[in-house]
């Protein structure tokens, strides 16, 4: 906590090494609470790489310290337990149980396993609350595998929920999803953003205009700038990132794209 009562997450020196590969290098960061921070940058960046090694999936060097703790130290669980917790690419959640059953066992992240009963009657008071709060009250007792994409992404942020998370590190979770779902998670970041530190990979420059409070722009393990969407899209150097690499041109203007790819001069 800092002197105003804001949490916040501060990266420096990250580094993660794949066998002499640099796949996060020398990363600085801080995030803080009530702002929706998206990380951008073209495929292979280090952006998935750089959320494993703050989760304590890969091992990196360098600090990363929330609440006076230095999370390069601790093992993934314990990283859990403090508060941080993270979406993957691919929804992770329990197929064959049901939805409440899914947030349940999420929960049971700060309980004893004997507390722990998958065939308990009623659900804990956080679950209801999760359900409400992503929106899925109505489908809470139908199993997780039936859900649509877009409503497996909102249960693993119900998950992160129910466990409490301060720090929540979603990866890619509105890819794949309709504009209306895109915009409605956007909606469900805003809410349970503004007493958390969140932070958004993404692709999708609409969504990031949209619901962005800051950018961090990364390419080749290395952060290339911050700032805000305008100033980011202003930056030559971020455009050169995405339009020379890999030549998808998804910082331009929408429209002078559609009109470039119709064959007209822009
Ligand atoms: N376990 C690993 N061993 C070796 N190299 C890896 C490993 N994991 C990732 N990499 C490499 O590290 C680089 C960064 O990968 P990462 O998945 O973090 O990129 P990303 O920015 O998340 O890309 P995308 O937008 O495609 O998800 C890539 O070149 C990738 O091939
Ligand atoms: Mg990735």
């Amino acid at each position: 906590m800092t002197a105003r009562g804001l949490d916040y997450l501060e990266v420096q020196g990250l580094t993660v090494d794949f066998d002499g590969f640099k796949a996060v290098d020398g990363v600085d960061l801080t995030l803080l609470q009530g702002e929706l921070h998206f990380l951008i940058g073209p495929n292979g960046a280090g952006k998935t790489t750089l959320v494993d090694a703050i989760t304590g999936l890969v091992p990196g060097t360098g600090l990363v310290r929330y609440r006076h703790r230095d999370l390069l130290s601790m093992r993934s669980h314990r990283i859990v337990r403090l508060g941080v917790g993270r979406t993957f690419q691919t929804a992770t959640v329990f197929e064959e149980l049901t939805v409440a059953q899914n947030l349940d066992i999420a929960g049971g992240v700060h309980r004893r396993a004997w507390q722990l009963a998958l065939a308990r009657r009623s659900m804990p008071e956080y679950v209801e609350r999760a359900l409400e709060t992503v929106g899925l009250t109505a489908l809470r007792d139908r199993p997780a595998g039936v859900l649509a994409h877009g409503q497996k992404q909102w249960l693993e942020i119900g998950m992160l929920l129910v466990q409490d998370a301060r720090v929540m590190l979603l990866d890619e979770p509105v890819a794949g999803m309709s504009a209306e779902e895109r915009q409605e998670t956007g909606e469900l970041l805003r809410r349970i953003g503004s007493e958390r530190t969140i932070v958004v990979i993404e692709h999708d420059m609409e969504f990031v205009r949209s619901f962005a409070d800051k950018v961090t722009v990364m390419h080749a393990g290395k952060v290339l700038t911050v700032g805000s969407v305008a100033e980011i899209q202003a930056d030559e150097r971020v455009q050169e990132v995405y339009l020379g690499r890999t030549g998808d041109a998804v910082l331009a203007d929408p429209e002078a794209v559609a009109a470039e790819a119709a064959g007209e001069v822009v």
